[in-house]
């Protein structure tokens, strides 16, 4: 079968497509004929070899979440999974490839009415969104902000903030179009990357800040917190903040302000199952709106990562076998 390696760390054209073994699926495990394969964020940071220490090596199979039919399974599996439409979490490698094998425990039958690439743009994002503003304790009435709102995380948490009574959902983002895109699906004030803008009645401060990009600026968004606001960190596609961003809280002593962190990894199986199957019945049900940016055909994963590298992605890049 055709796979999607990395030949070589850095750029996209270090990627590859070459000829490797059907894989078998092992005891737990279904196979899966891919039909929709999510290129994400993190699929850029381990081509570029950042995460070279945590075990990537040239040679890696890239992507993490597939959707398509199942083909095969591994021992202790219900064989009446074959030949099923399933959405897939295939750990952070293997999906980039006609067939990828997943745990069962990570496997989600699909509902009629929703397509292979709508899962994988809202599977694994719209868990993100979802417990990130339940980390963040949001409540109907409270003013959020979404800061890097176009990448798929941010698309569905704009809306689930705007559908849970959010009385303000502001946006960062770098253009007026990707701003008017994101008031289409739910926010109200649009401000640019550094925070500025959003017009005259945009809120002086939020309760909630839901932020996807970190990196220098950060400390900057932590002053847009109103007192007793909560800010979750939930990806670093700024990059990592400055070391002492830390003293803006404490600075900010006497605003009872909270940071925190979250990775869904450390959310139980079985509750991340339960609110996907739940986003995709509504998505199917034409509720939750997902923004695929484009679906290529598997041998063009290096222009898609080029794509995304200049920042040209509104939503999620998809490849299909
Ligand atoms: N917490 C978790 O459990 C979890 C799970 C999966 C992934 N992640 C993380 O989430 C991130 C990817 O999320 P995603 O796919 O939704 O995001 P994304 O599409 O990669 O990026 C979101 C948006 O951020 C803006 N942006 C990019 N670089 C920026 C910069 N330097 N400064 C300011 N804004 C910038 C861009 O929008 P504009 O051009 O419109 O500004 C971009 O569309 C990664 O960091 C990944 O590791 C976290």
């Amino acid at each position: 079968m055709k796979a999607v390696v990395i030949r070589t760390f850095g750029d996209p054209d270090g990627l590859e497509i070459v000829d490797v073994p059907v894989p078998v699926p092992a005891p737990g495990q279904v196979r899966i004929a891919t039909e929709a394969i999510g290129v994400g964020g993190v699929d850029a940071v381990i081509r570029r070899g950042t995460l070279a220490a945590y075990g990537f090596r040239e040679g890696h199979i890239l992507g993490s979440e597939v959707a398509g039919k199942v083909t095969a399974v591994g021992g202790g599996v219900d064989a009446s999974w074959i030949g099923r439409r399933v959405w897939a979490f295939t750990g952070l490698s293997g999906g980039y490839a006609e067939q990828a094998v997943a745990s069962i425990e990570d496997v989600l039958a699909l509902p009629d009415g929703l397509t292979c690439a709508d899962a994988v743009t809202l599977g694994g994002s719209g868990v993100v969104a979802h417990f990130a503003l339940d980390r963040a304790r949001f409540t109907s009435g409270e003013t959020v902000l979404v800061r890097g709102a176009a990448g798929s995380i941010g698309i569905t948490a704009v809306q689930l903030a705007a559908r849970g009574g959010a009385s303000a959902v502001a946006v960062t983002t770098s253009s007026v179009e990707r701003g008017d895109r994101l008031r289409d699906l739910g926010a109200t004030h649009v401000l640019d990357r550094s925070g500025e803008g959003g017009g005259p009645d945009a809120p002086a401060g939020f309760d909630v800040v839901i932020d996807i990009v970190g990196g220098p600026q950060l400390p900057r968004f932590l002053d847009k917190l109103t007192s007793n606001g909560r800010y979750v960190a939930v990806g670093v596609v700024g990059g990592q903040p400055p070391a002492d961003f830390g003293m803006r809280l404490m600075d900010a002593f006497r605003r009872s302000l909270s940071f925190a962190t979250f990775s869904s990894d450390t959310v139980p199986r079985p509750d991340r199952q339960a609110v996907r199957s739940s986003h995709f019945a509504d998505a199917a049900q034409g509720g939750l709106r997902t923004v695929v940016h484009a679906v290529l055909p598997l041998d063009q994963a290096v222009p898609a990562h080029r794509e995304m590298d200049a920042g040209k992605v509104f939503g999620r890049v998809v490849l299909a076998p």
